[in-house]
């Protein structure tokens, strides 16, 4: 272990974030019905420009006057490089009680980013005399957030997440898609040519892999909560379970939902199952029995066990016990 401690995340479910644009008010009680763990109200990209005022207002009645239960709160401001967003800030501080508990800076390219709006909200905060603590969650979807992850994600103590923007990202990165997450038709490996001359087999591959691991990596290096963004084709529930099982192998604890239809899904997911707890909680156990009998590592159904996979089993048991309360 490194002498410096790997900081736990933020310990509260985050297996669905579902999301809803502002100007669709109507929306709101429905997505409070849910089963999503994470509510996020958009002020950004699903709202028009000129519709822009009228979601503010309408995000800023909901936080007076809806009851949220206990769902995590989160609302998306516009990009910094927008008239938007100093307004959506104040407004949402100075107009609302303390029932909002995440700002989600969009479009995140470096640790200035976030340092600002840390500033604005801090000032804001303090003008309003609240007591409690925005945090904040943002995304990575350009080529700067990229290259930049690391600073980004220890930029604040307010982050507490960070998600992956595959729309945003595709573009900013020039990748040859439109499509929002999901398999992408032309990344595949090609079997090498056969000696027979037949068919060779094409293997699709992964473009979400690289940004999704270093995005994983930031995170746990500082201690916030890694996220898969929007999977786009909501009529396509394998689709979104593959790409959802993809992340979850890779260390992330969530995804989106841009419909209801996602959201068993991806709590389904990130959920870890009965047998998956049960076989983790028999690792430990043997792994402790092996400590008492002073082995570092032993044979647990014919496989190798050490005293990493205490570890890894912990991540599961944690997780399900994490869900458990809550
Ligand atoms: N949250 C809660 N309920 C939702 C919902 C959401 N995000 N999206 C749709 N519903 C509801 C509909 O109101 C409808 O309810 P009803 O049965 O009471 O009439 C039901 O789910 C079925 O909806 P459907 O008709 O299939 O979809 P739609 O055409 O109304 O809306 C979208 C499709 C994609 C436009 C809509 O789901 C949406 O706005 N999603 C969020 C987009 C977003 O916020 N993007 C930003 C992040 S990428
Ligand atoms: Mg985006």
């Amino acid at each position: 272990m490194s002498f410096t401690v790997q900081p736990a995340p933020p310990s509260r479910p985050n297996r669905c974030q579902l999301f809803g644009p502002g100007s669709k008010p109507e929306l709101f009680e429905k997505m409070i019905a849910s089963d999503a763990d994470v509510l996020n109200l958009d002020l950004e990209d699903a709202v028009a420009p000129d519709d822009k005022v009228q979601a503010r207002a309408n995000i800023v009645e909901a936080l007076n006057t809806l009851d949220f239960g206990n769902k995590t709160v989160s609302v998306r401001i516009n990009g910094l490089d927008t008239e938007f967003w100093y307004d959506d800030v104040i407004d949402l501080i100075e107009k609302t009680g303390d029932r909002l508990d995440l700002i989600m800076i969009p479009k995140a390219g470096n640790a200035k980013d976030i340092y600002t709006v840390d500033c604005l909200v801090s000032a804001a905060e303090q003008k309003a005399r609240k007591t409690k603590r925005i945090g904040f969650e943002c995304i990575i979807e350009t080529a700067a957030g990229l290259a930049h992850v690391e600073e980004i994600a220890a930029a604040s103590p307010r982050m507490e997440a960070m998600s992956i923007g595959p729309a945003d990202y595709a573009a900013f990165m020039g990748m040859q898609t439109t499509a929002i997450g999901g398999t992408q038709a032309n990344y595949a490996m090609m079997e090498d040519p056969r000696e027979d001359g037949g068919t060779r087999s094409r293997h699709f591959a992964d473009p979400w892999h690289y940004p999704t691991v270093a995005i994983v990596a930031a995170c746990r290096t500082h201690g916030l909560l890694p996220v898969d963004g929007p999977f786009g084709d909501f009529s396509d529930p394998e689709g979104f379970k593959q790409q959802a099982l993809n992340s979850a192998t890779l260390g992330m604890v969530g995804k989106w939902a841009i419909h209801p239809k996602q959201i068993a899904l991806a709590n389904e997911v990130f959920t870890p199952s009965e047998a998956a707890v049960n076989k983790a909680k028999r690792i430990i156990a043997a792994m402790e029995e092996a400590t008492r009998s002073g082995a570092g590592a032993v044979t647990l159904d014919g496989k190798l066990i050490d005293l990493a996979s205490i570890r890894q089993a912990e991540v599961v048991v944690k997780q399900a016990e994490l869900i458990a309360s809550n």
